[in-house]
């Protein structure tokens, strides 16, 4: 049997799988087993607070899980789908365990052959969050996920995931002359290019953020981060320390001995794909402190995203 037989098999039979998709690796479980869902938060040590994203082969599949597929969700996943490009839609025939109790289920379709083979001969979608411990890294390659559950899931190798940070999040929230889109999470699909895919319904488009913390469940404070500490610095702060060391003992009144510094690069797109990988390597021994600085440069609407992931990743801030 070949990794893709393997994991369906697993799958079928009630295990969790890591499974590749385009933007990070997933934690999958079917969505129709309720004790291999409830695997998914043992295995993560995930709070029951903290809902799934459920991922489906096509638009078609997804209509069979929601009470409300619009015209404007047939559209957005016609433009988006497979992509990283969730939707939050009020639920059907979907287990409370996946969605925290909330009315609403999220969906997408990931643009990665491996996951969406697995969601064909698997027969149904799988749920998935990203393959890592609760509150820490996301993994964007197979290593990634062997070391963080110490070989005891089964992965299948799907190489780099391509862009590396997790999806975008939204809820359609359609009136009479206003189309609001709650952001739920910021991602690789951008406002602009959500707005440009929606203005042939010549209506005005509105972004609004989640208003309170049930509608955002997952969206905790603290989040993606490494073993060791991080210091988001900006580049206009740090240049008023004469040195790196400096910075650090007086910023963090504490005695970190050393210091690493993350280069992101320059392209936003490339800096996304290697975000996390990068956070990784930077927590190797004997580091242990990583500064990441927040340059000029960095402006753009996927810059947005990345900061948003760097602003829940590090322990200290100075922006
Ligand atoms: O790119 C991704 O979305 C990856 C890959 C594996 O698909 N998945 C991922 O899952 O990032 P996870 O569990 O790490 O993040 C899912 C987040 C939750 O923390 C929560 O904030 C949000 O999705 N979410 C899920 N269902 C929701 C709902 N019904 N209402 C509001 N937010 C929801
Ligand atoms: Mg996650």
């Amino acid at each position: 049997m070949n990794e893709i037989e393997i994991a369906v098999q697993k799958l079928k039979t009630n295990e969790v799988v890591a499974v590749p998709t385009e933007t990070v690796y997933g934690l999958a479980a079917r969505i129709s087993s309720e004790e291999a869902i409830l695997k998914i938060f043992k295995t993560k040590a995930r709070p029951f607070f903290d809902p799934l994203i459920v991922h489906v082969l096509n638009a078609k599949q997804a209509k069979n899980f929601t009470s409300n597929w619009t015209e404007i969700h047939q559209s957005l996943a016609e433009d988006f789908w497979p992509g990283p490009l969730t939707l939050i839609l009020p639920k059907k025939n979907i287990s409370d365990l996946i969605t925290s109790g909330l009315p609403t289920v999220g969906i997408r379709c990931p643009n990665h052959p491996i996951a969406l083979k697995i969601i064909k001969d698997l027969g149904e979608p799988f749920a998935a969050p990203s393959a890592n411990k609760f509150g820490k890294t996301s993994p964007t390659n197979a290593d990634h996920v062997k070391t963080e559950f110490q070989n005891e899931v089964f992965v299948v190798d799907g190489g780099q995931s391509n862009i590396g940070i997790e999806s975008t999040i939204i809820e359609i929230v359609e009136k009479s002359e206003t189309i609001e889109i709650i952001m739920h999470r910021a991602g690789k699909i951008t406002k602009s290019q959500l707005e440009s895919s929606l203005k042939k319904y010549n209506k005005k488009i509105v972004f609004l953020n989640p208003s309170d913390s049930i509608s955002a469940p997952g969206q905790v404070k603290h989040h993606y981060m490494p073993t060791i500490p991080i210091i988001w610095i900006s580049e206009e702060k740090l240049i008023k320390f004469s040195n790196i060391n400096a910075m650090v003992k007086d910023f963090t009144s504490q005695s970190y001995l050393n210091p690493v510094i993350m280069n992101l690069n320059s392209d936003a797109t490339i800096a996304a794909r290697e975000l996390y990988s990068q956070m990784r390597e930077c927590s190797k021994y004997p580091a242990d402190i990583i500064i990441c600085i927040k340059t000029k440069n960095q402006i753009g609407e996927l810059w947005e995203s990345i900061h948003d992931r760097l602003n829940r990743a590090s322990t200290y801030k100075l922006i």
